[in-house]
């Protein structure tokens, strides 16, 4: 663990420029810095770097953020190795925490079970070269199956001695404890309580984790018996659902390439790595679990599925699908001609050949599973298609944003022959009925698969002179049932935006007008008021975050204060001395201190205000939960394309010299979309059972129904020119 104090020390220390140079040649262009982005190809710079908020940002394919963001995506590493690298940069010493004896008891035993594992796959590669039975068995496989020697170190291939006694021996003799390396399933006891072999006559495949260790192995059998493969089985090193074999090996095409080929077997893995695709891994003959997904997802957002052509492939690739697709991933899936796999398919042919077979044969996977159900039999039998379009209905209600959704809704209706509003009504339930499920699975806090749609905020300028005080009565509880449903996420969207870029920024005045408070303040009242929360889980978690670190900055604003009245002093010393050096009058002189004076107040109270921004900022872009941070660099990243399109707009004026008119705006809209969306419902309810209420009933709902109506025509004032009759 490392500590919190130098986690912090690492962050402050990493220069964004400095950081970002070892990749990229920068040029300083006005206050910031630009260059060629290194996360995509391009020819004319659109990677800017700005050292003053410490960020970087790609304004075309949109990647960048805090160093630790930019190590994270441009190594392909954790969030704590990515602090390891920077604090290795940097010089910084790490102090690991001071680990519980629970954790350390752990933390051994975890390191003993790596030391074995690493001896043991050296000593397996060792006696494939150096023995003769593994020469003549081992090599001579592989060597037959024309794996090269370059692919044999590069994934450190090995092979198992027969004897059932070999590895015991060797490690009794190295001197190793055999209980660690039962626990590691290398050898196994026999009733009779002897140890042996568990790995025997096989080719053997170590499976390297993310950052090179060895976790487990997989052994390939060589003499026809039943068990083609044999692997270790779960340990404290090895989760089998979330490793990938390859990884390692593949990580760093993964990212240049931004894209990830995904397999089913070793050799399918080693065959495309040969063969110059080195962008690959294998799931290792098990369905793709979530674990699996997000180790990809931290590299890449372009995933591409291959399976074998035949009939058991196709069903294969069927499978998963829906869990792929609420990743937000772009899955692509790509089929074999019948009869081969990547293996032997990359052995067959060029690597430029393998490469336009993919360019042309990869498809889009809800494509993908529509032409598969379609097939001219669904097409006669009625209740078959029904069960098509309910299969494709199922997964398109798995992707997160509804843009994508109607996208693929059009598409399917059009090659379903189904109408548009039939499938999209089918889309909708499916969704409600997922969120659901999903809700009772999992904790909102949890979720991390959901990433920031763009901003579909528009700039009309249109002022709203006060905050609304509205009682819509949308309770905390009943937006909750909105979690999930994410037609609120545009307009929640520049209200978080707000909060993470001036959280702390004074811009309001209190009522009474005797004092001052803060964007974050002001947006927790207002939501306060109305007992609304956040809809959309990411957003709500950064609020929280941002509510959560106020006395720290509290703190921190408080000593970097303290520092600037030093700073000043010295500025004003030095300009006080220059001043004195010239041949002025006494008169001159006067004025000219004056003006320096007022130049170092100027000049501190940009220091604070940018302190006050950059501060918030820094913390959620290199926080340690991945939600959090990630959702906070996007909201971040905004802001660059924003302030530009702001600078050149007439007037020129900010974003933040408008916040004062621009945060209620959007509180408002937010608020108006909630009251819409109870009349929706009131009046739905009102239309349906209109013929079987009372009275009294009616005249409730009446009641209900015009006092928010009345509401809606104050808010509509309010906004101006936006319609706003419930649809
Ligand atoms: P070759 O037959 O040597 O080309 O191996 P392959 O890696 O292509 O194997 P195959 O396509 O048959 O299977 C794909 C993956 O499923 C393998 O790489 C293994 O990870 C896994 N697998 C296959 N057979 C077995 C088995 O009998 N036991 C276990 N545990 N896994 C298996
Ligand atoms: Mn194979």
């Amino acid at each position: 663990m490392i500590d919190q104090a130098t986690a912090q020390r690492i962050k402050d220390a990493a220069d964004i420029v400095e950081v970002v140079s070892d990749y990229v040649h920068l040029v300083r262009r006005g206050s910031n810095y630009m260059g060629l982005c290194p996360f995509h190809n391009e020819r004319t710079p659109s990677f800017s770097v700005s050292r003053k908020r410490n960020f970087c940002y790609c304004f075309s394919c949109k990647k960048g953020g805090s160093p630790v963001n930019f190590i994270m995506e441009k190594e392909g590493l954790s969030y704590k190795e990515a602090l390891l690298h920077l604090a290795k940069k940097y010089g910084i010493e790490v102090q690991e925490r001071e680990l519980s004896d629970e954790e350390r008891a752990r933390q051994s035993e975890r390191e003993a079970l790596l030391v074995a594992n690493e001896w043991a796959m050296k000593l397996m590669e060792q006696d494939m070269r150096s023995t003769q039975e593994g020469r003549d068995v081992g090599l001579q496989y592989l060597t037959q199956r024309g794996v090269t020697d370059e692919a044999i170190k590069a994934f450190h291939l090995g092979y198992a001695i027969d004897n059932g006694q070999h590895m015991v021996e060797e490690a009794r003799k190295a001197g190793f404890n055999l209980d660690v390396f039962k626990t590691l399933g290398l050898i196994g006891t026999s009733q009779q309580g002897r140890e042996y072999d568990r790995f025997r006559g096989r080719v053997i495949f170590p499976i390297l984790n993310n950052s090179g260790k060895v976790i487990a192995f997989g052994g390939r059998d060589l003499k026809g018996g039943l068990a083609k493969y044999i692997n270790s089985p779960e340990s404290q090193l090895y989760k089998k659902s979330n490793e990938l074999y390859g990884i390692f090996q593949a990580r760093s095409a993964i990212v240049n390439q931004n894209k990830c080929f995904l397999v089913e077997g070793y050799m399918d893995v080693i065959g495309m790595w040969q063969s110059g695709m080195r962008n690959v891994v294998a799931s290792s003959g098990t369905a793709l679990t979530d674990g699996q997904i997000t180790l990809i997802h931290r590299l890449t957002d372009n995933i591409t599925l291959i399976y074998d052509g035949d009939a058991a492939g196709i069903k294969a690739s069927l499978r998963g699908i829906d869990m792929l697709l609420g990743h937000h991933m772009n899955v692509k899936v790509l089929l074999l001609p019948d009869n081969d796999d990547p293996d032997s398919f990359a052995r067959k042919h060029t690597p430029e050949e393998f490469q336009k077979y993919v360019d042309e044969h990869e498809t889009d996977i809800i494509r993908f599973k529509i032409n598969v159900l379609l097939t001219e039999e669904t097409a006669r039998d009625p209740q078959k298609r029904i069960g098509a379009v309910n299969s494709v209905v199922e997964s398109i209600a798995h992707i997160p944003d509804p843009i994508g959704r109607d996208v693929y809704i059009q598409e399917c209706a059009k090659l379903l022959n189904v109408t548009e509003d039939s499938i999209a009504q089918s889309v909708s339930r499916a969704r409600e009925i997922l969120i659901q499920k999903w809700k009772k699975e999992r904790q909102w806090g949890k979720s991390g698969t959901q990433h920031v749609a763009d901003d579909g905020q528009q700039d009309n300028g249109t002022p709203v002179q006060t905050a609304t005080v509205l009682t819509t009565g949308v309770s905390a509880q009943q937006q909750q049932s909105y979690a999930g449903d994410l037609s609120f996420r545009p307009l929640e969207l520049p209200v978080i935006k707000y909060c993470v870029r001036y959280a702390f920024l004074e811009v309001f005045q209190t009522e009474d007008g005797e004092s001052m408070i803060d964007v974050l303040e002001y947006v927790s009242q207002e939501l306060e008021d109305d007992n609304i929360v956040f809809s959309v889980p990411e957003y709500r978690t950064v609020f929280h975050e941002l509510q959560r670190i106020r006395p720290e900055f509290a703190k921190v604003l408080q000593q970097r204060r303290a520092s600037l009245e030093e700073e000043k002093k010295k500025k004003m010393q030095a300009g006080i001395e220059e001043i004195a050096t010239q041949d002025l009058s006494v008169n001159e002189i006067r004025i000219q201190e004056k003006r320096l004076e007022e130049e170092i107040e100027a000049w501190a109270h940009e220091e604070i205000n940018d302190f006050i921004k950059v501060w918030p900022a820094q913390m959620l872009a290199s926080h340690e939960d991945d939600n959090v941070r990630t959702t906070a660099t996007v909201l971040l990243h905004e802001k660059h394309q924003l302030s530009n399109i702001y600078a050149s707009a007439p007037g020129n004026e900010t974003e933040e010299s408008k916040l004062d008119r621009l945060v209620p705006r959007a509180i408002t809209e937010w608020k108006g979309e909630i009251l819409n969306n109870q009349l929706r419902a009131l009046l739905r309810k009102y239309h349906d059972t209109a013929a079987t209420m009372t009275p009294e009933e009616e005249e409730k709902l009446q009641l209900r129904l015009n006092s928010l109506m009345k509401l809606r025509q104050r808010l509509a004032k309010e906004i101006g020119d936006r319609t706003l009759l419930p649809r």
